[in-house]
């Protein structure tokens, strides 16, 4: 059964939209406290940066349980001729900026464990469909999001005898602003592509994300891809 979260502080990174920004209003729904990142007021791309944001979160809601490592750029297209300051980005950010927050957040994480009535704490990544199965023109997003699955799961088997569980969430399409920061003649292909597939919906996602978070302490969802139906690759 779902448990609630009263009493809890979750911090959700790219929250100004899309994926996170429903992610936050779930977790909320549920009693979490919940501490928004956007790259809008902050960005992640450097180490005192993300910990600065985790250690405030920590510090003004007075501690940490559920870390949603959400923010995140598509930018897609072959990789001959590819503009390697996307590169620099998707890197910056699907990435460094994951893993900086997941370094500060570690030992708030950990804590909660001990402090918190569930006695278990989240990590959650959101990864993607391109985080399992490559596909032409896609292959610097899809290596962002590989490691965010190789790291999701080395730091599980570090961490889950302690009652932090991590958990990698792969999504297929949805409906929200990513695509649109591509160039123009990206964008339009796959506009092309994704113009006759009904896709899924931000709170698709949050509903994954808050399934997994309110499993009881003895249950981990280490891992779900999450598909439209009519989406075949
Ligand atoms: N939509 C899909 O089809 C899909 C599928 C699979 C996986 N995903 C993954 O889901 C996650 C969320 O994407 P979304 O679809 O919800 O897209 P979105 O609506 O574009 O949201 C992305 C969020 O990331 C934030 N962000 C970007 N760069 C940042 C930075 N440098 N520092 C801090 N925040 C930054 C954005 O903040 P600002 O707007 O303020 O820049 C925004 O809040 C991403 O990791 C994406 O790869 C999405």
């Amino acid at each position: 059964m779902a448990e609630r979260l009263d009493g809890t502080v979750a911090l959700v990174t790219g929250a100004s939209s899309g994926i996170g920004a429903a992610t936050a209003l779930e977790l909320s729904g549920l009693g979490a406290s919940v501490a928004l990142v956007a790259r809008r007021s902050e960005r992640l791309t450097d180490d005192p940066q993300a910990r600065e944001v985790v250690e405030r979160a920590a510090a003004e809601l007075g501690r940490l349980d559920t870390l949603v490592n959400n923010a995140g750029v598509m930018l897609l297209g072959p990789v001959q001729d590819a503009p390697l300051t996307e590169w620099q980005r998707m890197i910056n950010i699907n990435v460094l900026g994951l893993l900086y927050c997941t370094h500060a957040a570690l030992p708030h994480l950990l804590d909660a464990v001990s402090t918190s009535p569930r006695r278990v704490a989240d990590l959650v990544n959101i990864s993607s469909v391109a985080g399992r199965t490559v596909r032409s023109g896609s292959a610097a997003y899809n290596a962002t999001k590989h490691a965010v699955g190789a790291f999701s799961e080395a730091l599980r088997q570090e961490v889950t005898t302690r009652y932090l569980r991590v958990s990698v969430v792969e999504p297929g399409a949805v409906d929200t602003e990513l695509a649109g920061h591509n160039r123009p003649e990206i964008l339009a292909g796959l506009t092309e592509r994704f113009a006759h597939q009904e896709r899924m919906e931000a709170t698709d996602i949050a509903e994954t994300i808050s399934f997994i978070v309110t499993r009881p302490r003895r249950v981990a969802v280490n891992e779900v891809l999450v598909r439209p139906t009519e989406q075949e690759g």
